[in-house]
């Protein structure tokens, strides 16, 4: 969780999508961030500060000359102390004080006081949105260093229908995530695989295998993130794709390694999360297989090695590939690294509850190329992707 024990402060605006913020705060609290709340005086009319201050567990800021045990200067002790700030719902009228560098109220002082990132979410009529004086302002954000989220397009509560709209909470969340990251993968593209393949015997049967696709997602949204442009090979999931990763959905082995070859010559970093099948039915039946026989034998091909395929194809492009095995990590990971030309081998031991298919945490250890190794100790699948994404850069000469 990448926002754990971060301090966020929250600036709410008065605006009629205030009441989303709330949502946005209970996520923040949910990652383990602490959160500070600096709202204006018209924020009140749509929503109360005491859910902010209940939600919060923390005195909320409403008045900058208001008497607390550190009021009078609060806006710069909390510009000092904040990692990241997110201003949810963004109105007209503080985009336009934040533009001329107004500091007439809490919030809009406080604003001109941070230095870290600051991610504004305008929310507004569509009308007020387009209006040049409020486009003009957004770019001054923009050009002055404000990270400006795009509106949402849709109905919106005065009847209009057209951009203007807060973006969800969760959205929010994820790019307030990715201010926090350096674009250290800007300018370069990823390709990841994640998920299970699909062998299909028969219409409404097929082997499989448990992976979740955690892992790839994981590594696909931290490169997303840190700035890459990422393509996102996947067999079937329960997961959402995360945001502006280009998806590209596939069944069978043979899919997924036609999905991954047609895209490998644009990647610079290819990463192989994947559990593809080793074998598929020989022949798949066209309609459902009937029950007859006390026995079914089933007669299996081996799919392609996309991996090893890839090791062999690959000219720029740094190629990492995912061991899971049930014994002898290190020996069998050493061996794929070698015979299959790969810069990096993450091995996992499967079969705790608490790493491998499935978790949402991982124990892994990185085996480089150089032939020396990097044990980590269990940690959540995101933590293992910004480790896995800093070796890569390190190993790559960057
Ligand atoms: C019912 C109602 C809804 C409003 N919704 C918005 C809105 O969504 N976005 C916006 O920029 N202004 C909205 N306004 C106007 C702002 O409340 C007004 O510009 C106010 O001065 C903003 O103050 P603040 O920026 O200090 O919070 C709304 C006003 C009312 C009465």
């Amino acid at each position: 969780m990448t926002l754990k024990n971060k301090r966020i402060v929250l600036g709410v605006c008065g605006g009629i999508a205030a009441y989303k913020s709330i949502l946005l705060l209970r996520l923040l609290k949910k990652e383990g961030a602490h959160v500070r709340v600096i709202m204006t005086k018209n924020a009140g009319y749509f929503v109360g500060p005491t859910t902010f201050e209940a939600l919060s567990e923390k005195p909320v800021c409403m008045d900058l000359f208001e008497k607390t045990d550190d009021a009078a200067i609060s806006h710069i002790k909390w510009a000092d102390e904040a990692d990241a700030v997110v201003v949810a719902p963004a109105t007209a009228n503080m985009i336009a004080k934040m533009a001329n560098g107004l500091a007439d109220d809490a919030l809009s002082t406080f604003l001109l006081a941070v230095t870290t990132p600051v991610l504004v979410c305008p929310a507004m009529n569509t009308n007020m949105l387009l209006h040049p004086a409020t486009q003009r302002n957004l770019e001054t954000l923009r050009s002055d260093g404000f990270e400006v989220l795009e509106t949402d397009f849709g109905k919106m509560a005065c009847g209009t229908t057209g951009p203007g709209r807060l973006p969800d909470a969760e959205y929010i969340l994820d790019r307030l995530k990715a201010c926090l990251f350096s674009k250290d993968y800007e300018g370069k593209t990823v390709l990841v695989s994640a998920g299970p393949t699909r062998e299909f015997i028969d219409p409404v049967r097929f082997i499989s295998n448990p992976s979740s696709g955690k892992m790839g997602y994981a590594i696909a949204r931290a490169a997303e993130q840190r700035g890459a442009c990422v393509i996102l090979v996947t067999g079937p999931t329960a997961l959402e794709a995360p945001y502006h990763v280009e998806a590209l959905p596939v069944d069978s082995a043979r899919d997924m390694a036609k999905a991954v070859f047609e895209n490998m010559d644009r990647a610079d970093v290819i990463i192989k999360t994947a559990a593809v099948g080793d074998y598929r039915a020989k022949t798949q039946a066209d309609q459902k297989i009937k029950k007859q026989n006390e026995e079914l034998v089933l007669e299996l091909v081996q799919n392609q090695d996309i991996l090893k395929e890839l090791g062999a194809r690959k000219t720029r492009q740094f190629l990492v590939g995912f061991a899971a095995e049930t014994r002898d990590l290190a020996a069998n990971a050493g061996e794929k690294l070698k015979k299959k030309n790969l810069d990096i081998i993450v091995g996992n031991l499967v079969g705790s509850p608490d790493s491998g298919f499935q978790a949402d945490t991982n124990k892994v250890t990185l085996f480089f190329k150089d032939g020396s190794s990097e044990a980590l100790p269990l940690l959540g699948k995101d933590e293992v992707a910004h480790i896995l994404l800093d070796r890569i850069l390190e190993k790559n000469g960057n």
